[in-house]
């Protein structure tokens, strides 16, 4: 089912399997596991408690005993994830995370995130011949910026949470990974816990604004969060709000580029952004799937799903069921139909959606006001071979460079 045609364009292999039923059996996935394929489906596997999220030593097993035994420190450092602890585990350190994504805690970041934001285009706008990478010069460096920022650690280390990021991407969006990827996201994840292990004395003693320091506070206040799970939220904050977010910028982008009135329509009113985000987010998912590991027998459309199976809720094509979102192929910014199912559903539903539509409105809303007569300067789009999160290799733009400050209220008003 994963082949370079499903990495291109998942959707028409959505439908057919919608067609074919709402469950399926697949072999390529993980060594086996449950398809689910429709809207309503995937919202209840999502927020039902028989469907444990305890899969990181699930992964680390694809490949045997051996596999298991070298990777254990990936297991061991992201099996206190949020992402990845169920109840009551998950509630009391969803209840300690929390505090970094209280409205007034980002309310504080939005002018930092416009600061970063300004930097980046203004670097496109001096450097470039009127054309650039988006991907390279804005998706990719804004969201690792954005969340250094709000852990309050160095943003000139980018470059290194970027590519620690994408190996552990690599890792869990694969559906038969390698023992190489897996070795390679292990180092990454030892890596990126180290960094943040080194940064913890310093935190304690004086402790800042920012998460880290927040959750060293819940930390001394003894008993809410341990200094192993502390280090293992970092990484995940690292890991999930950039390889997510960038999807977001650049998929929209692409989207919106590519359905020219859906864009001249938001020019001419950008009080349609937040509903423009909602519908890229539907249209074409960062993450296009997750996992679930069954704690009990269920059964689901007749099919008994055994415990211990493996179950994959397909984002993507939930996004795209007909019996919830009418024409659900086409792009409508103004579509008024309920939730997508992007930031997931239930418990673990992400904690950092606000935060994503705070800093994409603020990036699109700067690069229609900078980037006049943004286009397409490629051809076809090249996208990545991360089949969970579905991400651009390159999305090579162009703009109308000539136009002064002066014009640039005329241009966006067009
Ligand atoms: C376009 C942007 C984003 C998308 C599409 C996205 C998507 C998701 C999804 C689908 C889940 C649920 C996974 C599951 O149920 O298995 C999730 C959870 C999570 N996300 Fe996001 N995310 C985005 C941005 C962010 C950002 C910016 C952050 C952090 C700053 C973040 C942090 C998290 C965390 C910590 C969880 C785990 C929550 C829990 O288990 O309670 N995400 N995200």
């Amino acid at each position: 089912m994963i082949n370079n045609g499903f990495l291109n364009n998942p959707y028409p292999t959505y439908e057919a399997l919608r067609q074919a039923g709402p469950l399926h059996w697949n072999e390529e996935f993980c060594g086996g596991a449950w398809l689910v394929t429709e809207y309503a489906d995937v919202a209840s596997v999502l927020r039902d408690p028989r469907f444990s999220v305890r899969r990181a030593g699930g992964w680390a097993n694809t490949s045997g005993p051996e596999a298991l035994a070298e990777l254990r420190e990936f297991k061991r450092i992201f099996s206190r994830s949020l992402l990845f602890v169920d109840p009551p585990q998950h509630t009391r350190l969803r209840q300690v995370m929390n505090v970094g994504f209280k409205p007034a805690a980002l309310q504080a970041l939005a002018p930092r995130i416009q600061t970063l934001v300004d930097g980046l285009l203004e670097g496109v706008m001096t450097t470039t011949a009127a054309s650039f990478d988006f991907m390279r010069d804005f998706a990719r460096p804004l969201p690792a910026l954005v969340i250094a920022a709000m852990l309050g650690i160095d943003g000139d280390d980018r470059a290194e949470f970027v590519a620690w990021s994408d190996d552990i991407a690599d890792f869990i969006g694969s559906p038969t990974p390698t023992m190489e990827i897996a070795r390679r996201a292990q180092i990454s994840l030892i890596a990126m816990n180290d960094y943040f292990r080194a940064i913890l004395p310093q935190r304690r003693s004086h402790p800042g604004e920012d998460l880290i320091s927040q959750l060293t506070l819940a930390e001394a206040s003894g008993g809410i969060i341990t200094t192993k799970e502390l280090l293992a939220q970092c990484c995940t904050l690292l890991f999930a709000g950039h390889e997510t977010t960038r999807n977001l910028l650049g998929n929209g982008v692409l989207a919106l580029l590519q359905h020219p009135e859906q864009w001249q329509m938001l020019q001419q009113n950008t009080a349609l952004l937040p509903s423009a985000l909602k519908e890229l987010l539907r249209f074409d998912s960062p993450v296009q799937y997750t996992g679930r590991r069954l704690k009990v027998d269920v059964e689901l459309h007749g099919q008994r799903m055994k415990k211990g199976d493996l179950v994959i809720p397909l984002i993507g094509s939930a996004n795209r069921d007909p019996a919830k979102f009418t024409t659900p192929d086409a792009l409508d910014i103004t579509r008024n139909q309920g939730t997508h199912l992007s930031f997931g559903f239930g418990p673990h539903v992400c904690i950092g959606a606000t935060l994503t539509y705070m800093e994409a409105e603020i990036a699109l809303r700067s690069v229609m006001q900078r980037l006049p007569g943004l286009q397409l300067a490629g051809d076809t789009p090249s996208w990545g071979h991360n089949a969970v999160y579905r991400s651009l290799n390159a999305l090579p733009l162009s703009y109308a460079a000539a136009l002064t400050t002066s014009r640039l209220e005329d241009a966006v008003h067009v």
